[in-house]
């Protein structure tokens, strides 16, 4: 057994093996370990999969019954008992609630599906094409959502032009006190801007992939005016930052609207494939079977996902650790930016998303590289990978989160003493 196996018959597209090189076996809660038993603490939490862990015992639990009794496992969208439970589990524990009426279209299985339904059933409710996104927008790589996507690196005209969709700055894109929502308005407005009053604007309350961005409350209020003013569908991706990521279930509760369409998928199936859109009773405009797809009946995260809802939504506590444990991140992030005020420019996020921003090109990779050495799997993101995200599963126990934290503080001393000595010139 070796790693070189995967440079061999994988595809050149492989990522993050390159960042975390070595081969995984096991895991349980916010610990992974490799083939060869050693301990990895996950500030990575599989990109806002596994908000509620690697190996939940109540979700093995109750797999491992409904797999031993034959339970069905992939049932296209035909009525399954799995299925039943978790739409009631959704409605009852999730949404009501919250004062939220939605109905749940199930997609096929990743989040970027679940960010083309949204596009095309908005396109389809207000006949018109075209769609607003932000900078620094994440949405995921099939051509409509890349189309909605910031980061060059993944645009490339062979794949086609992003046609309808205009990009507009994100809140704070600019360090004045510009405010793009008063902008969107006065295009919108202005009948000789020659721009199109769009069929939609599709925004992430907080955007993770792009480098830890968090939009204010009383922007997301504004656009969401704005939106209900001038018909266009709100579409909230919650994809990485819903599934209480930030304390709250919804991310955008915090600013307490109601968009019209909400994409949700990773942790939702607690890290097994599920991906689901939630519409507006009057944006369900579709025809039976008009949009539709094979993997739409993931029992497994059917059952997963609803005794997760049951485990930790039923009442406040687990909203309050979520709070508590990010309070610690953010302090200790803080402390290492104090530290190195020339190597860290800013420290950001919400519950349990945080961000360290570098100005100093590579350095992140390079905490990230040294922590892996030591035991701790951290990403970075932003366009040019310049913020180190901290995305651990929000169950990760006390024990863990001081372990990582103390991992992230060796790995950033050694970093800069690398930088110090050259490093990063050499890797330019
Ligand atoms: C906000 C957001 N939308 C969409 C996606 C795409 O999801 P997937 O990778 O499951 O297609 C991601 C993935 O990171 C995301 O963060």
């Amino acid at each position: 057994m070796n790693i070189e196996l995967f440079e061999e018959y994988e595809s050149n597209v492989r990522g993050y093996i390159r960042s975390f090189p070595t081969i995984f076996d096991r895991a349980e809660g916010a610990t992974i370990w490799d083939v060869d038993g050693n301990p990895y603490v996950d500030f990575f939490g599989g990109a806002g999969s596994l908000n509620y862990g690697h190996n939940h015992p109540v979700v093995n639990e109750a797999l491992i019954a409904y797999i031993k009794r034959n339970g069905i496992s992939n049932a296209l969208d035909k009525a399954t008992l799995a299925k039943h439970d978790f739409l009631l589990a959704l409605q009852e524990i999730i949404l009501k609630p919250r004062g939220l009426h939605y109905k749940v279209q199930f997609v096929g299985p990743t989040g970027t599906n679940g960010v083309e339904t949204a596009l095309k059933l908005a396109r389809k409710k207000m006949q018109r094409s075209t769609v607003v996104s932000f900078t620094n927008a994440y949405h995921g790589h099939t051509l409509g959502a890349l189309a909605v996507t910031g980061n060059e690196l993944y645009h490339d005209s062979y794949y086609g032009v992003p046609l309808n969709v205009t990009k507009m700055p994100y809140d704070n894109y600019f360090d004045h006190d510009m405010d793009s929502v008063d902008m969107l308005r006065h295009y919108v407005e202005d009948g000789s801007s020659g721009f199109e009053t769009p069929a939609a604007v599709i925004v992430e309350s907080i955007q993770g992939e792009g480098g830890v961005n968090v939009s204010s409350a009383e922007w997301l209020r504004k656009l969401s005016q704005l939106c209900k003013e001038k018909e266009i569908i709100l579409i909230l991706d919650e994809i990485q930052v819903g599934n209480g990521r930030t304390g709250d279930f919804f991310s955008f509760e915090r600013a307490g609207i109601k968009p019209d369409i909400i994409t949700l998928s990773k942790s939702i199936g607690t890290g097994l494939p599920m991906s689901i859109v939630l519409m507006r009773d009057d944006v369900d405009v579709w025809s039976p079977g008009e949009h539709t797809g094979t993997f739409r009946g993931n029992s497994h995260a059917f059952v997963a996902g609803m005794v997760m809802l049951e485990h930790y939504w039923r009442d406040d506590v687990f909203s309050k650790e979520i709070r508590e444990k990010g309070k610690q991140v953010e302090a200790r992030f803080r402390a290492i930016h104090a530290r190195y005020p020339d190597y860290f420019s800013d420290v950001r996020g919400l519950g349990m998303i945080w961000g360290m921003e570098s100005s100093v090109k590579d350095f992140c990779g390079l905490v990230s590289r040294e922590a892996f050495e030591r035991g701790l799997l951290m990403e970075t993101a932003g366009s040019e990978g310049q913020v180190l995200k901290f995305l651990a599963p929000l169950v990760i126990t006390q024990e863990e989160l001081d372990k990582g934290l103390d991992i992230l503080d060796e790995a950033a001393d050694a970093a800069v003493a690398k930088a110090k000595a050259g490093a990063l010139e050499e890797t330019a």
